[in-house]
């Protein structure tokens, strides 16, 4: 943490260096993904290979053979006596499965579902993680431009497009980081103090065995240092972190100079303030962005960093500014990013008591299409799942007005501009409140975890008659919900596997498969819910579809 005091007019940024096994480690990650496709026709071939040489006999057995599946194109198929073998790619294909070589080498495994199942552990409590959020990295999805440097939150972008502030995603950052400093595993906080001594804050004595440090001044650049690492692999990035408007988040400054390139990143802090302010970034996270910022990018080339990938070799300021002692190095901070969170949901709840998301979004081929400006059930869900959770953390009951204030969407219907639509006169709340209405499932059951969260608030320990009146009626929407639920949920039930929404009774097509991730998401939802109401039906169901995740499928007539 950093705190800095501003001046005036004077230009301010901090400077932070890094090196790091940057190169080394993606080179690695590409040659991992290279490995992982390749061993089945290795394999293959070799098994082969090794037939015809070694053992003439069965060679004899196994020959090609012409095949072709549903009237398709012809392909090679190995016949072995009465039994044929279809290449993998096309099984692959053709039935959605995914299979690889095990990691011992020795044997080929093929699954339905490539997305491993998991069920929530213990039992859930309202105060308590968030499902298993803690292992959730908003920070390092491809869609997060960056951690916005003003306001220290996550800001969602498609690659080219000015990045937004996106309620969902913003919910989850705080949900993730509250769960991370509730769960044993990721709270095991350590810091270090630096800059309480004079002397640490000219060169540092750490750095001096690896590094030469040259002092100097550009006419246009300003105050600048050169430094020389002894490691020669390492990659030196530069981030700025400079007092200026700017709604790119982060951007490339990277200036060519002949051969060596000093890749440079800049943060906005946004205009110059005239009190104190702490500032507190997680570096790697910030490099990880600032290298995934760059224009054009796809989603294959997003990069993630972790712990040991990069090293911090100086912190600087430019420019005039008065700096507090001392600056704090930690391994987390799980607290203060939460609480970030709850707080931007508590300042920019409109007057509709909702959180809207400024970009238009389109599905199902721009058949359905909201408007930006429109609001998601599963944010309100997840905001007031968030904001319960700063109460607890807080007691300020601020945050439980604004959860009171949420519900109005839930009661009003889309089409008048609410989360709420109906099928066959059964309400349903929105992740996407289109019309003719979509009914998402994975989106609805987190909004119902929200009301849940909300109703779980004893109303005696609460001073305010709204929020009283607000948990009674999150209780009614929570149950009105799970009735909904246990109703509809057979329609999304195909016998193999689950259906993302019911988009295809509004709009007459076909309907829309969940793929196996959300299939295992749907799966975790419903135990997190029995759980919750113990209810035996929908454990029925979730066990059923866990089922089908392992190849079982339902029986035909
Ligand atoms: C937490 O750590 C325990 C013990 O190391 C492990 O069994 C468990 O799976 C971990 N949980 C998560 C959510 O990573
Ligand atoms: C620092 O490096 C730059 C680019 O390599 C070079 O032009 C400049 O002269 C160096 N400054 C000093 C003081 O060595
Ligand atoms: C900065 O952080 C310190 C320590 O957490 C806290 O005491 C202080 O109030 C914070 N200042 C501001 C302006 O947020
Ligand atoms: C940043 O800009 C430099 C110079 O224009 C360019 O060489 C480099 O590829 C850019 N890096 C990224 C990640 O866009
Ligand atoms: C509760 O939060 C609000 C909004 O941030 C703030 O204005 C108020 O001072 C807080 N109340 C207490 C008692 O901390």
């Amino acid at each position: 943490m950093i705190r800095l005091r501003s001046l005036r007019n004077s230009i301010l940024c901090l400077v932070i260096l890094i090196a790091g096994l940057l190169f080394i480690n993606l080179f690695f990650g590409y040659s991992a993904t290279q490995t992982a496709n390749q061993p089945i026709r290795a394999d293959r071939d070799e098994a082969i290979k090794k037939d015809k040489e070694c053992d003439p006999q069965q060679s004899a057995l196994i020959r090609e053979e012409k095949c072709n599946s549903d009237w398709g194109k012809e392909m090679k198929c190995l016949r072995e006596e009465e039994e044929v073998y279809f290449p993998f790619s096309f099984i692959k294909k053709k039935w959605d499965v995914t299979g690889k070589m095990a990691k011992d080498g020795k044997r080929f495994e093929m699954f339905t579902s490539y997305s491993k199942v998991r069920l929530p552990e213990g039992s859930y409590d309202s105060k308590g993680v968030f499902g298993h959020f803690a292992s959730y990295s908003v920070e390092s999805r491809d869609r997060v431009r960056c951690i916005n440097a003003k306001t220290g939150i996550p800001m969602s972008t498609q690659w080219d497009e000015i990045p937004y502030y996106y309620p969902i995603q913003i919910a989850q950052f705080g949900l993730q980081h509250y769960s991370r400093l509730h769960s044993a595993n990721f709270s095991k906080y350590e810091e270090v103090k630096v800059g309480a001594m004079t002397k640490e804050w000219k060169g540092s004595a750490a750095m001096a065995d690896t590094n030469e440090r040259l002092f100097w001044k550009d006419e246009q650049l300003g105050e600048l240092v050169n430094i020389t690492s002894t490691v020669a692999s390492d990659a030196l990035v530069l981030l700025n972190y400079i007092h200026e408007e700017n709604s790119l988040c982060v951007w490339n400054d990277t200036v060519s100079n002949g051969k060596n390139n000093q890749l440079s990143y800049s943060y906005s802090l946004g205009s110059m303030q005239s009190e104190w302010r702490n500032v507190s970034r997680d570096v790697l996270v910030d490099v990880a962005r600032a290298i995934s910022s760059a224009e054009g990018k796809k989603k294959e080339d997003n990069v993630v960093m972790h712990p040991g990938d990069i090293r911090i070799v100086s912190v600087g300021f430019r420019g005039s500014c008065t700096v507090k002692r001392v600056i704090v190095q930690s391994n987390e901070r799980h607290k203060e990013s939460f609480l970030t969170a709850a707080n931007w949901m508590l300042h920019n709840q409109d007057a509709n008591g909702g959180w809207p998301v400024p970009v238009e979004r389109a599905i199902a081929d721009r058949q359905l299409v909201l408007p930006a400006g429109w609001y998601s059930a599963m944010g309100q869900g997840h905001a007031i799942s968030l904001l319960t959770r700063a109460y607890w953390t807080t007691k300020n009951e601020s945050y439980l007005e604004a959860c009171a204030k949420s519900l109005a969407l839930f009661e009003k219907l889309s089409k008048d501009g609410g989360v709420k639509n109906q099928l066959w006169g059964i309400d349903w709340y929105e992740e996407y409140p289109t019309n003719p209405g979509s009914f998402v499932l994975n989106g609805f059951m987190y909004s119902l975890l929200g009301l849940y969260d909300f109703s779980r608030i004893p109303s005696e320990e609460v001073s305010s008659a709204s929020v009283r009146e607000g948990i009674s009626k999150a209780a009614l929407l929570w149950s009105k919900g799970l009735d909904s639920l246990l109703t509809l949920l057979p329609l999304y039930d195909t016998g193999s596997g689950s259906i993302y929404d019911l988009r295809h009774i509004g709009l007459k097509s076909a309907p829309n498969l969940a793929r196996w991730d959300y299939h295992a998401v749907h799966i975790y939802l419903l135990k997190w819910l029995v759980q919750i109401t113990e209810n035996q039906y929908l454990n029925e169901i979730a066990d059923r579809w866990i089922g089908y995740a392992h190849g079982k499928r339902a029986k035909h007539n």
